[in-house]
Order: structure tokens, then sequence, then C-alpha cells
């Protein structure tokens, strides 16, 4: 018999539910997700399901075995929670004074216990094998890479990568597959510029790093405008400056920061080395000089097409009720793309902001709270993309 996967996300939504808000009291900042990864690997132990912990610090990773050989289907949720001081006054709100689950990764770890109880429990209906991986730190912490240097990836290596995030900029009941690129690929960067102080009556005896560092901002801004093609994009954001604290001091030194953002791995590249060329060349014509450090953040989240597809079709049949939002693309960036690199994978948004409930902050919002229906959602369409594909969907 087919598996009903809505009948089962629906019978296990209140499981789901005391997850989701049991964690969501208890949050914990990266890599220091020890209760919550406890919680994790003692449901899954539960089960009787294989768990290895400690993978990238506090990460937990369970194998659930088919009946027969077969692909191996990497299923990730992340853990942790963000230093932010929650007022959303919620029944279940945080009792961590400064921290605060505002981006739903309660939601995901809760998403990804159910799926294990269903993939479990039907674990002869299928061939292969899934590998549930629970990650610590997404928040700009690396949790990803560390899982990938400790072997997330290999033993067994996944064939394919499927990944969720509830979403409130979409209304609940959308729910986006974008084949292609989905998210952005994240850079952060540097600048110190130096010239010479001087008083600010005397300008002329000094070499001013402030009149330096505001042209260069505004020259960064025709990288976008001018370089990449208007069919493309990119993103470049000056976040941070620093310069000087008196009056009538020209300071020695201005420090700038910032964030690249890019889908195409060309237009990175290009953007990458038109952002030093501008930086050192104004620098240089205002008799300064700066030094510059680019850090790569994640690669971007690229979505196979085929996987996508199946998704999408899945969606449409189990959750008829769901609206297709594929095409739906942001410049945010994710460390998922790390466990899809080289490995066709697909990273789902699930639509989770309700109007009505005045469900509506955006995530990293101390007022962020979301339409837990998306967590059933995510429980019936993770767990039934993941038999498909563990059933030969795609070749
Ligand atoms: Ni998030």
């Amino acid at each position: 018999m087919p598996i009903d996967f809505y009948a089962e996300a629906e019978k296990l939504f209140p499981y789901t539910l005391k997850l989701r808000r049991d964690f969501h009291m208890h949050p914990e900042l990266g890599f220091e997700e020890v209760r919550t990864a406890g919680i994790v690997a003692g449901e899954l132990n539960e089960l009787g399901i294989e768990v290895t912990t400690g993978v990238g610090k506090t990460g937990v990773v369970g194998i659930i075995e088919g009946r027969a050989p077969g692909p191996v289907v990497l299923l990730r949720f992340d853990m942790d929670a963000l230093p932010i001081h929650e007022e959303t006054g919620a029944a279940y709100a945080s009792q961590t004074p400064g921290v605060m689950h505002a981006c739903g990764h309660d939601g995901h770890t809760a998403v990804g216990l159910s799926v294990a109880k269903i993939l479990h429990k039907h674990r002869d209906q299928f061939s292969g094998t899934a590998k549930l991986v629970f990650q610590p730190a997404e928040e700009g912490l690396g949790g990803a890479r560390e899982m990938v240097k400790d072997g997330v990836l290999t033993n067994p290596k996944p064939d394919f990568s499927i990944g969720m995030h509830v979403w409130n900029d979409q209304l609940v009941g959308k729910i986006a597959a974008t084949a292609g690129p989905m998210m952005a690929a994240s850079e952060m960067f540097s600048v110190t510029i130096s010239g010479k102080g001087a008083h600010g009556a005397s300008p002329h005896l000094g070499k001013d790093p402030i009149l330096a560092a505001s042209q260069i901002i505004t020259a960064l801004q025709s990288v976008v405008s001018r370089n990449v093609d208007p069919l493309e994009t990119a993103v470049i954001s000056v976040t941070a400056i620093n310069g000087g604290t008196a009056f009538n001091v020209i300071p020695p030194e201005v420090s700038l920061k910032g964030t690249i953002r890019t889908y195409l791995p060309e237009i990175r590249e290009m953007v990458l080395r038109r952002v030093d060329e501008i930086i050192r060349g104004i620098a240089e014509s205002m008799q300064c000089t700066a030094e510059i450090k680019i850090e790569d953040v994640t690669p971007a989240v690229i979505n196979d097409p085929r996987l996508a597809e199946l998704i999408n079709g899945i969606r449409n049949e189990i959750l008829p009720e769901t609206e297709d939002l594929s095409g739906l693309r942001t410049m945010g960036s994710e460390d998922m793309a790390y466990l899809m690199d080289d490995i066709p994978g697909c990273y789902i948004f699930v639509g989770s902001k309700n109007e009505e409930k005045n469900l509506v902050y955006g995530h990293h919002h101390p007022k962020f709270d979301f339409d837990e229906q998306a967590l059933m959602q995510g429980v019936a369409l993770v767990s039934a993309s993941a038999v498909a594909v563990l059933n030969g969907a795609v070749e």
C-alpha cells in the first residue's frame, strides 16, 4: 500500500508541535546545542535508529536503512538559535534571556524527528539509506563546514540532499522548490584605509582616509550597476564604517565592512575582482593605502532541476491545497550549500506567514513566530520526497 504522507504527518502533528515548542522554550546558540542534540539523539535512539553524535561539535546524524541497497539521501535540519531577546509573548517563549529561536530552526529540528518516525516506520517500503543530519550553528558560525570536516559527506556518501526552511516572507500554503540558483553565495569583506592624520584645519598636511572611504563606498555601487549584466544579479552592501573621534582631527585610518552576494560563479569572480580594483585604485589615487580581506561565507544554494521538478510534483499531489511558488529566489545565504556541493540537492522554502494570526514578523526579528501548519506540510513533503528519491525517482 502506498504511504499516505499527509495522513502520517497529520497524525504526528501533536508530536511535532510538542517538540517545536519545547525547543523554542530552550533555545541554544550555535555549537552549544547540547540539550537539543541530546533530545534528538534520544528520540532517534528510542526508535532504534543508528545514531552518531558529536559530528561537527554538537551535530547528530541518524541512519535509516531501507529494505535493500540503493541511493543515499541526506536530509538536513538545523538546530541553532540566535542571540536575540524574544518579544513574542508566546506561551512557549524562550526561557533563556537574550537567546531566541528567531529563524525557525526549532521547527526544522521537530520536522526532522517527525520525518525520522515516518521513514523508520516505512523502512520496508524503500531501498537505500536515509541519512538524517541535525546540523549545529547555521547562523554564520559554519556548522555545515564543521560537519563536512567530520565526514558527514562520507560513509555513506550521499547521492542526493534535501533541506527545508520555514519562510515568513511568504504566506503559509505557498511552497517553493526553485530549480537552479535559489540562495546566494555570500562573502564578507573588511577594508582598512590608511592615510595620514592631521589637524582638521590643515588637511593639506595629511592624507584623508575619510574622503577616500567615501569615494570608495560610492564607487562600489557602480559594480552592480555598470559591470554586472543587467539580467543577472549581485549585491554589494557596505554595512559598517568606522574612523575618527574628534571634530577637528583627520584620523589616520578608516575601516569598512560589508557583504557581497552573487549567484553565478563567473559573476562572483568578476565582482570580487572589481571590488578589489576599485578599493585599491581609489585609495591610491587619494594618496592612501588599502588592506582588503575578503572571506567566503557560503557558496550559492543551487537546486538540481530534476529534484526540484520531482518535489514540486509531489507537493501538488500530497498537498493540493498549497500553491507552487517555484521561481522564488533570495540573496540570503545558507550553509546548506556545503551539503549540496557536488551533490544534486534541493532546498525548499515552506511559506509560514499568517496575517490573521499576526505571524508576520521576518526572520531574526524579536517578535518572529510562524504558522506551525508549515511544519506539518514540511514533514509530509520532506518524507515523501525522500522516499521517492530512495525508490529511484531521480536517476
Ligand atoms: Ni534560518
